[in-house]
């Protein structure tokens, strides 16, 4: 099987690692990619994931078998369509229901639909009056959430106990020109659950949990993320069916009884309150960083699973099987990231083709033949082990190993659960 895969980060990295181990798969091929991967794909430095005409006349060019789209952009912009018109095999959702992820006032509509446990929303349109604005915060809060209703890469939400930081963060998001969906608090810990979805047919992978602040203790600025572990010690017993259950299988099939089915990944974002989990997000795609753990533990070939979903025949896949143990991702993030990353800093102790070391390269660029930062989130260290503490360990070692002058990193990822900190409310 030829495959391509869309994207530049270090979850396109850990799909292309993925699928260059598959036996099935003789090429891979990553547009545009980054250096760091360069050991296991063929890079198109020079194609744009959501230009269309030249991701299907790439697909064309190499034959491709499967093109697998990692990022919500190119999927919210019909690039999966594009590809499935041209006859080409994709895994990614079509634009429509890409809106999932793209607009979170459909997202809510076919939760409401599907009678899915969401946060309460109210969207505030860029316009409205200061009067309205003042008057929807005071219906909401403390603690505010504050979305912006767009594609932001996580990086468009403040949770804050501060109402002036609430009413800032709308005045921002609406100078960008986007709508504001102001949403209720949901308590409890936060869970990723990751979904194969092919029509009606959901297929969970294994639950993760993503570390959005930039500093330890959940202190700072929301990210992109800045770590995960998988799997999740303290979700309740049989914590994934009852999500695949109440939460994602409705949706799939409200989304198949609205004319828009979901073919693809779809990240569930929920937090498990006293009343069970409730939906905080959806995502069209696989998630950064959590992936990059997940897909580690998966023993079961790549190529075949995605291809599974891409052909409509996820419901023939036998079952996923999984290493025991933990993983651990943490990321190595540039000097001040995420207000305004410095990038073109040499990085030592990595090189492209470190994948065994639990290397996956995000924002790095290729300067006299060393990589050096090209962006906020500059690659990602994972670690196994039999324990989640094993794990850390691991991670952190390896991350001990490699320098990036003025670089940061949490010290803290999967702690909280191997300290047993981590508990539902009302339990
Ligand atoms: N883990 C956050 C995201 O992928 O949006």
């Amino acid at each position: 099987m030829r495959t391509l895969v869309i994207g530049n980060g270090a979850r396109e990295h850990a799909l292309a690692y993925s699928l260059s181990t598959d036996p099935e798969v003789s090429e891979v091929h990553v547009a545009p990619g980054n250096p760091g991967l360069a050991g296991v794909a063929t890079l198109h430095p020079g194609i744009k994931g959501d230009d269309a005409d030249a991701v299907v006349a790439l697909a064309r060019d190499l034959s491709a078998d499967l093109v697998v789209i990692g990022p919500e952009i190119p999927l919210v912009a019909g690039v999966a369509d594009a590809l499935r018109d041209a006859g080409v095999a994709v895994f990614g959702p079509s634009a429509s229901a890409a809106r999932i992820e793209g607009s979170k006032a459909f997202a809510k509509e076919i939760m409401a639909s599907a009678g899915v446990k969401t946060a309460h929303a109210e969207s505030i349109l860029p316009g409205a009056t200061e009067d309205d604005i003042a008057a929807a915060i005071d219906r909401f809060g403390p603690t505010w959430v504050v979305k912006d209703d767009g594609l932001a890469g996580g990086k468009g939400v403040v949770v804050t106990p501060e109402r002036d930081a609430a009413l800032e963060h709308v005045h921002y998001v609406h100078a960008a020109g986007n709508p504001v969906l102001l949403e209720s608090f949901l308590d409890g810990p936060e869970v990723s659950l990751f979904c194969l979805v092919d029509g009606e047919t959901v297929v969970p992978l294994l639950p993760a949990q993503d570390h959005k602040r930039v500093g330890d203790n959940d202190e700072g600025p929301n990210t992109g993320g800045m770590g995960a572990y998988t799997p999740l010690p303290w979700l309740p017993e049989n914590g994934v069916q009852t999500i695949v259950d109440d939460v994602v299988a409705p949706v799939a099939a409200q989304m198949v009884k609205e004319g828009c089915p979901f073919s693809g990944l779809l990240y569930a974002g929920l937090a498990w309150g006293a009343d069970g989990p409730a939906v905080v997000e959806f995502n069209c795609r696989f998630g950064d960083p959590e992936t990059q753990a997940v897909l580690d533990l998966l023993t079961t070939p790549l190529g075949g699973v995605l291809n599974a979903v891409a052909t409509g025949t996820l419901d023939e896949l036998p079952p996923l099987e999984w290493q025991d143990g933990y993983a651990v991702t943490v990321v190595l993030a540039a000097e001040n990231y995420p207000a305004s990353p410095v990038t073109g800093v040499e990085i030592s102790g990595v090189a492209a083709g470190d994948e065994a070391r639990g290397i996956r390269a995000a924002g790095v660029a290729e300067k006299d033949g060393v990589l050096v930062s090209a962006g906020g989130r500059v690659l990602n260290v994972i670690g196994k082990g039999a324990t989640l503490d094993d794990a850390r360990a691991a991670a952190y070692d390896e991350l001990d190993k490699i320098s990036l002058p003025g670089g940061h990193f949490r010290t803290d990822i999967g702690l909280a659960a191997v300290e047993g900190r981590i508990a539902i409310p009302g339990r």
